[in-house]
């Protein structure tokens, strides 16, 4: 695993957005494999920046989301969807037909989830997996005593991912208790991958992740098993690790 140490959150966005146009630019036709939640925002603004300038194009990538709650409709302005919209794919030139997020609305769930694992087999695997990391060492919506071997299944959220996502919400009531979620197995499969953390909060995780043994209960601690992972790290999110392992 390769540690990557930013000076600050903006920092970090700007060497992310930099992997990622990397990644575009010597394949335009990259699968790209995105995350929500608040750490990518900032690397999102700054790909919408090189965008503007001309520096990159989303034309023929082709895009798969980590998760999406059940229930929610693309229009909610709570869902995946609706948060992919707004913080990247309305600005930028990707095509509707290269989006592939799973339908939280879908009547059949385990097809769904066999139908997104197909497609992204069609799609030739993931190129460059970008994941945020939850306080509880989840990637994706993978909680704790996870299933290594799953692929994109249904889950049940851990109180406490309720708890950090409701911030998102307009209480903790209204999260969705269920969600779809590429497995560990589908993020594995990856051929790279790159892990944003930001913020004191993530500090401790973050050790636990790389150093420490890997265990169902720690669901990114599989990482390190991964061939080809970067960490991108803030200050705060960095204060206990070194710089390369
Ligand atoms: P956050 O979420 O970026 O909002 O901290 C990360 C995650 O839960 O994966």
């Amino acid at each position: 695993m390769k540690v990557i140490m930013a000076e600050s959150y903006e920092d970090m966005s700007r060497r992310v957005a930099e992997i990622i146009a990397s990644q575009i630019s010597c394949k335009p036709k990259s699968v790209l494999g995105f995350a929500t939640g608040s750490t990518p925002c900032g690397s999102y603004g700054e790909l919408i920046r090189m965008y503007n300038e001309g520096k990159i194009s989303f034309e023929d990538i082709i895009a798969f989301n980590l998760d999406e709650y059940c229930g929610l409709d693309g229009n909610d302005m709570e869902s995946y969807h609706y948060f992919m919209k707004k913080n990247l794919f309305e600005f930028v030139n990707i095509q509707e037909k290269n989006i592939h997020i799973p339908n939280g609305r879908c009547k059949d769930i385990e097809n769904e989830c066999i139908n997104y694992e197909k497609k992204i087999e069609e799609a030739g695997s993931i190129d460059l997996q970008l994941l945020g990391i939850g306080e509880n060492g989840h990637i994706g919506f993978n909680e704790p005593d996870v299933k290594f071997e799953a692929h994109t299944h249904l889950v049940t959220l851990e109180e406490k991912t309720l708890k950090a996502n409701s911030k998102f919400f307009n209480s903790y009531e209204e999260v969705p208790k269920t969600a779809i979620s590429m497995g560990i197995k589908t993020i594995m499969n990856a051929k790279k991958i790159l892990l944003l953390g930001s913020g004191e909060k993530k500090a401790e995780v973050l050790n636990k992740m790389i150093y420490g043994e890997i265990t169902p209960n720690l669901p990114a601690s599989i990482l390190q098993l991964h061939s080809d992972v970067s960490i991108i790290v803030d200050k705060e999110a960095g204060k206990l690790l070194k710089k390369q392992v």
